[in-house]
């Protein structure tokens, strides 16, 4: 691992999306979330075809990563996400995330592939798809991402209807004894939703809007925890 400390020490992780950031200044930007405390950087990847928008690719990724040590929550919200593994890991990333609906069947095989660039794998599911999804490979993952809202944007509002689905996770990461996955929750996060997150067991919160918009960032992030 890059970083000797991913964020493993603080209770709650805050990966602020760069999706929100000016990307006329993503430097400055992701000093500024280093700067006020986060713990890792979001990035969000969209290919408009998984999700109705485009966002950014390896190259940015790898770009970015000579400007900070902080550990990079790579989201790829692309189809064939196995084709771009080895870009991502190359790249810088030291999560990747995919999403089980664009891995209907090739879920494992895609993890398999993360690990073997000897990165952190995680798995995401959209609001409407359920956590049975995710049961068989749980055992060979490091992070599960929950959406709670539909990918594609920033700053839409949390859908509750998800909560649950969160304990659901927590339930059977404990039931399996696998505790080192991080759970992590996606989409309208701020600090009455993550205190809902969390209460249902989330442990990394990602935050776009909420933390670039804040005025006082450092304060935002500490209000997450
Ligand atoms: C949505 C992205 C999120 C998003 C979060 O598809 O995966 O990471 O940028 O932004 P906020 O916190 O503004 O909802
Ligand atoms: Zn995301």
């Amino acid at each position: 691992m890059r970083n000797k400390d991913m964020g493993i020490m603080k209770n709650i992780i805050v990966a602020p999306s760069i999706l929100s950031a000016d990307f006329a200044n993503l430097e400055r930007d992701i000093k500024k979330i280093e700067h006020a405390g986060a713990d890792w950087v979001h990035v969000d990847v969209m290919d408009g075809r998984f999700v109705p928008n485009i966002t950014i690719g390896a190259p940015v990724v790898k770009s970015i990563r000579k400007i900070t040590k902080m550990p990079f929550d790579v989201h790829l919200m692309i189809i064939e996400p196995i084709k771009y593994v080895e870009d991502f890991a190359k790249a810088g990333s030291d999560f990747i995330t995919i999403h089980a609906e664009a891995c209907e069947n090739n879920l494992e095989e895609t993890i398999d592939l993360i690990k073997s660039f000897r990165i952190k794998a995680g798995v995401s599911i959209k609001p409407k798809t359920s956590v049975d999804v995710i049961k068989k490979i749980l055992h060979k993952i490091d992070l599960v991402l929950i959406m709670t809202v539909e990918p594609g944007f920033g700053g839409q509002s949390f859908i509750m209807d998800c909560l649950p689905k969160i304990s659901e996770v927590k339930k059977l990461i404990e039931k399996e004894n696998l505790g080192h996955i991080y759970i992590e929750v996606d989409g309208g996060i701020n600090a009455e939703t993550a205190k809902l997150a969390t209460s249902a067991g989330a442990n990394a919160l990602v935050a776009g809007n909420y933390v670039y918009n804040a005025k006082d960032m450092p304060k935002a992030i500490e209000a997450l925890r």
